[in-house]
């Protein structure tokens, strides 16, 4: 038997139709002799009833939640309406009814309300999935997919596949490496993006590709990263930043309006990496409120310790925060010292009166530059340019989540360009690309020259704080691409071993080209309003790369590591 509607479509209308319904029980309730079965499936409930005198209702008092259920029935309506839901106002008087399967009871309560911890969602996940709220994050994915997809291939690109096993690609990350039977001793790694395969697209005249990548990143997880993720991964020939730029965005706005119906606004806004650290203390800044980073580094001259000498002297302003606790300030102290900052320093402003840790300690003239306003409260941290910034970007942070400045359903999208190309490490005095290493220089020649000083062709996509995506134009001069490996300290034969068939590429006419890759799964996440990344994944991974429903990773036979001629040590 067909079911003739889903669980969310019957309503007032349907009274005295006949229908066929299917589905699980998600709730059973025996009132004085009547029984009422919610019936669920990925749509929506519709209420069964049985009625003592009915022949199935023997049947009907062995269902139990999660039973599944066919159900034939006349549409009445019912007496007590509910209006939350659009079946609410009626309700299916059952006339026969079979039970498809049985269900042991469940391990976690199968409704958008679970009181169920995360490690008992990640082992029962079909379950979990079962619940409304998850199943709408999976469905608002595929959404999401397809309309990606669908921009991308009406803009000409073809989507084309590249390996799982290859060779390390370098993305940062740690590789997930794979061993080879045939060959002993010896490794595939998982691809941490497909780059390198997406440049030889275009070296092969492919000119216009995409892909639905998924990646693999051994590194240490938070809230928005997963082992194995998706990107949305795309190359172009002929391009530069500008053309990029403005696919990018028509991807994204197509996506926002066909799934959400929001308009985003176009052109996005730009703001350089060096001004986004100014102002907002990260390279991701969250636009939806102010609260930006002033400087104050002229403070350095006065006496006091904690700012003598010091390279930078930065600060926010909370408004309305003078009645922040002293328990709180040393709380917050230590969520900056957490990010690198040396200490927090805070003067507050009531009643015409400058107090605070290091009010005392300036001028009334300097006091007055501050530019105080009647409850400010000015939070500052001192010390390294860089520390200061993240410092003061995490705080920041902190302090719109708890004053309430973020406002949801906001959607501000932020293109952070002008990169340096390289960063310098001091200890080792070495250099490591910003993005990777096949990121083009703005001019070669500074990089030849001054490498400290080389800026990028390259470019991220912020959408709410979070880094969505993150692209560049590449080298595709040879001489140039030997030149950033060489200034990365690679030698000839790590050049060879690791990208010799790169670098051998580069020597075959290859077109200018450039791209980006969207992090999938963040922007599904940040579409359906959630802030963690396993919602929107599946199958994830906990905190420590497991998979708590099949046991991964986990021993393997004896005979398995003896073929591949691995001895594990204990
Ligand atoms: P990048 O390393 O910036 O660039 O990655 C692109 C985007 O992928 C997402 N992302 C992640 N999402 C979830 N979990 C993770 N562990 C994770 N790591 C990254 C982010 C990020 O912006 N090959 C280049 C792209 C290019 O240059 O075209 C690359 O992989 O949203």
């Amino acid at each position: 038997m067909k079911y003739t509607h889903h669980n969310n479509e019957l309503n007032i209308k349907n009274i005295g139709q006949e229908v066929y319904l299917k589905g699980w029980a998600a709730k059973v309730r025996n009132l004085g002799g009547l029984i009422f079965i919610d019936l669920r499936d990925r749509f929506g409930l519709t209420q069964l009833v049985v009625k003592p005198e009915n022949p199935f209702y023997d049947i009907a008092l062995k269902i139990r939640n999660e039973f599944v259920l066919e159900a034939q029935g006349k549409v009445i309506e019912r007496e007590n309406k509910n209006k939350n839901i659009n079946t609410g106002e009626i309700e299916v008087e059952v006339s026969k009814l079979t039970i498809l399967n049985t269900a042991e009871n469940p391990p976690i309560i199968v409704s958008d309300d679970t009181d169920a911890l995360e490690d008992t969602r990640l082992k029962y996940r079909y379950l979990d999935l079962r619940r409304p709220v998850m199943q709408n994050f999976l469905i608002k994915r595929h959404q999401i997919t397809q309309a990606i997809r669908s921009v991308l291939v009406d803009e000409g690109f073809y989507e084309l596949e590249t390996p799982i096993l290859g060779k390390s690609t370098p993305e940062g990350a740690r590789d997930y490496l794979v061993p080879s039977r045939i060959f002993p001793g010896t490794f595939y790694a998982l691809p941490q993006s497909p780059q390198i395969y997406k440049q030889l697209f275009m070296v092969a005249g492919m000119e216009k590709y995409f892909q639905v990548a998924r990646c693999f990143r051994d590194e240490d997880l938070r809230a928005d990263r997963q082992p194995e993720f998706t990107q949305i991964d795309i190359e172009q020939s002929f391009v530069d930043q500008e053309d990029i730029i403005p696919l990018v965005e028509k991807v994204l706005v197509k996506t926002f309006k066909k799934v959400l119906n929001v308009d985003v606004p176009q052109p996005f806004a730009r703001m350089s990496y060096q001004k986004a650290l100014e102002l907002y203390g990260s390279d991701k800044p969250d636009m939806r409120y102010e609260m930006l980073i002033s400087d104050y580094t002229y403070l350095n001259q006065i006496e006091l310790p904690l700012f003598n000498g010091k390279d930078a002297i930065r600060g926010i302003t909370l408004e309305n925060g003078s009645t922040i606790t002293r328990k709180r300030i040393d709380q917050l102290a230590l969520l900056v010292k957490k990010n690198h900052g040396e200490a927090l320093a805070y003067i507050k402003y009531s009643e015409n009166q400058y107090t605070g840790s290091v009010a005392k300690f300036l001028s009334e003239e300097q006091l007055n530059s501050l530019k105080l306003k009647e409850n400010n409260m000015l939070f500052i941290v001192p010390g390294q340019f860089s520390n200061v910034s993240s410092a003061l970007g995490a705080l920041r942070i902190e302090l719109a989540n708890e004053f309430k400045m973020i406002q949801d359903q906001v959607y501000k999208f932020l293109w952070v360009v002008d990169w340096p190309l390289l960063e310098y490490n001091e200890e080792e005095n070495s250099f490591s690309a910003m993005h990777h290493p096949f990121t083009s220089p703005v001019d070669a020649e500074v990089l030849r020259n001054n490498p400290k000083d080389a800026m990028a062709k390259a470019y991220d996509i912020v959408l709410n704080g979070y880094e969505i995506g993150g692209g560049s134009i590449r080298i595709h001069n040879q001489e140039v691409q030997r030149l950033m490996f060489d200034t990365l300290g690679l030698t000839e034969a790590d050049i060879t071993n690791r990208f010799g068939f790169f670098v051998d590429a580069l020597k075959y006419g290859t077109p200018p080209h450039g791209g980006l890759a969207l992090g999938l799964d963040r922007v599904v996440m940040l579409m359906t309003g959630t802030t963690n990344i396993k919602d929107v994944v599946a199958f994830p991974k906990t905190q420590s790369a497991k998979d708590m429903m099949m046991q991964a990773p986990s021993d393997v036979d004896q005979k398995q590591l003896d073929e591949l001629n691995i001895k594990v040590g204990k």
